[in-house]
This record gives structure tokens, sequence and C-alpha cells, in this order.
């Protein structure tokens, strides 16, 4: 058993839930069995975070780049998504008694309107519960998330309400889906891949990584447990000495 300091844990964790084709492949099935897997392993490291007392945690679940893949998987996934939110709204109870709230990051446009739809009742009934803040990123950009930001500036600015020079860091913050919130401290990345794939760009300045060749679909809460020791035992400097 790995040691984690429960009292030091990252306020903020974002997953990158990748390695799903490759784990699906590796067993001779389709990709979107894979998805399917993958699906499940989100569910458990969801309601495992949530036990632990981590406060806000992401999970990369479909980018924009990501409407490139085959209608056939898009479809797939977003049939996955569909699945969940109605989950969702049967689970309300039980994830109102968790503290857990969901939050989706990301541009609606482009998704299916009865996604749209159920999304923003999921977020509306777990507005109470503030024991854990559950992001989940669709149709999710980095800098499509900033220029979203940068865009609602440049009217302020246009309206003669915000002069350019008075502009700060903070405010491109706000304008940023995850406003209100924590940057992550910490991030996860399976599958063996070393990039950030256009997540959470802005806000993980600042972020340590945690890196691992294990598939996402073979993910465990163990191996959260390794990235979370591993980040306790990090010295962050922000810049200082
Ligand atoms: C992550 O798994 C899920 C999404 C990006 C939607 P992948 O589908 O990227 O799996 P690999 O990287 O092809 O194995
Ligand atoms: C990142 O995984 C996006 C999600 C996990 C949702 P990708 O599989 O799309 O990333 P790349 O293409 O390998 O960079
Ligand atoms: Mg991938």
């Amino acid at each position: 058993m790995p040691a984690i300091d429960r009292e030091h844990l990252p306020q903020h964790v974002g997953i990158i839930m990748d390695g799903n084709g490759r784990w699906a492949k590796q067993r001779g099935l389709k990709r979107t069995e894979g998805h399917k897997e993958g699906a499940r392993v989100f569910r458990r490291i969801c309601e495992y975070a949530n036990d632990i007392g981590i406060r806000f945690i992401t999970f990369y679940a479909f980018s924009t780049e990501n409407w490139a893949r085959p209608p056939e998987e898009v479809s797939a996934i977003m049939e996955l998504l569909r699945e969940y939110l109605f989950e969702a709204e049967e689970r309300k109870r039980e994830n109102e008694a968790r503290g857990m709230r969901i939050r989706f990051i990301g541009s609606q446009e482009g998704l299916p309107q009865d996604i749209v739809r159920l999304m923003n009742q999921a977020q509306e009934e777990s507005l109470s519960a503030t024991k854990t803040i559950v992001n989940i990123a669709v149709n999710y950009g980095g800098r499509q998330e900033i220029l979203h930001s940068v865009r609602g500036l440049a009217q302020l600015v246009s309206a003669g309400e915000k002069k350019p020079e008075k502009i700060t860091l903070e405010d491109i913050g706000n304008g940023l889906y995850t406003a209100g919130q924590p940057d992550p401290d910490l991030i996860i990345r399976p599958s063996g891949e070393y990039r950030l794939s256009n997540f959470l760009i802005w806000q993980a300045a600042y972020a340590e990584f945690w890196y691992s060749d294990v598939l996402w679909p073979d993910f465990k809460e163990a191996d959260f447990d390794q990235a979370l020791e591993s980040y306790q035992k990090r010295n962050r400097r922000f810049g200082g000495i």
C-alpha cells in the first residue's frame, strides 16, 4: 500500500483518459469496446476520488480534435455519454449523498441536441453538492477555451467597458470554463503518451505530471494512489527556490 497523506492531497487532479483503442486492439475487440470499458473505469475512479476527498477532478472525455475520428466511433462515444447522462439522472440521490457535483467543460456547439439538454440537466441537478466537483471535458480544447475567453474580453473592450491595458491574467482565467476553480495540481496521463493534447493548457502552467504505460481501461485505484504518492514527494517551486 502506498503511503498517501490524506491531509495533503492535490486540490485539483486532471486525467487524460487515453488508451481505450489500443486496449481493445490488444484483445482483438472493436475500438468501441475499449471506450465502453473506459467509461466503466471513469465511473470507478470518479467515486474513488470522491471517497478519498479530492475536491476537484477533471476527466478528458472527448476533445475538439476527436471529431476527426470515423463517424461510427464518434457516435459510439456519444452513445456512451448519453448512457452516462441517463444514469446520472437515476443516481441523482446517490451523487448528492456523496457530495458529488458534475459539470461539463467544453463547447456545446456541434454536440447532439439531446445530449446538450441532458448535460444541462445533470449540471443543474447536482448544484448543491460540494465535496467533489467532477468536470467532464466534452468537445473540449484548451486553445478554443482561451479563444472563447479572449473573445468575451474583446467584446467588453469594444463596448467601452474595459481598457485593453486593464486586462489581467485573472480576467482571462475568469472567462475559462473552469472559472472559480483552482488550477490542476496534478495531471495524470496513462497509455504511454507524453503530451497534453490540448488539455487545460492555460490552467496546467504549473501542474505536476504523472505518466504511466497502463491503458485507461486497465487503470485501477492503485494507479491513482501511485500518482498521488509521486505527487506528494515533489517539490513545487513555482519559479522560486
Ligand atoms: C481515449 O482513448 C478516448 C478518447 C480519445 C475519446 P483512445 O481512443 O484515444 O485510445 P487510443 O489512444 O487509440 O489507444
Ligand atoms: C486525448 O487523447 C483526448 C482524450 C483523452 C479525450 P487522444 O488520443 O485524442 O490524443 P492524441 O491524439 O494521441 O494526442
Ligand atoms: Mg488516444
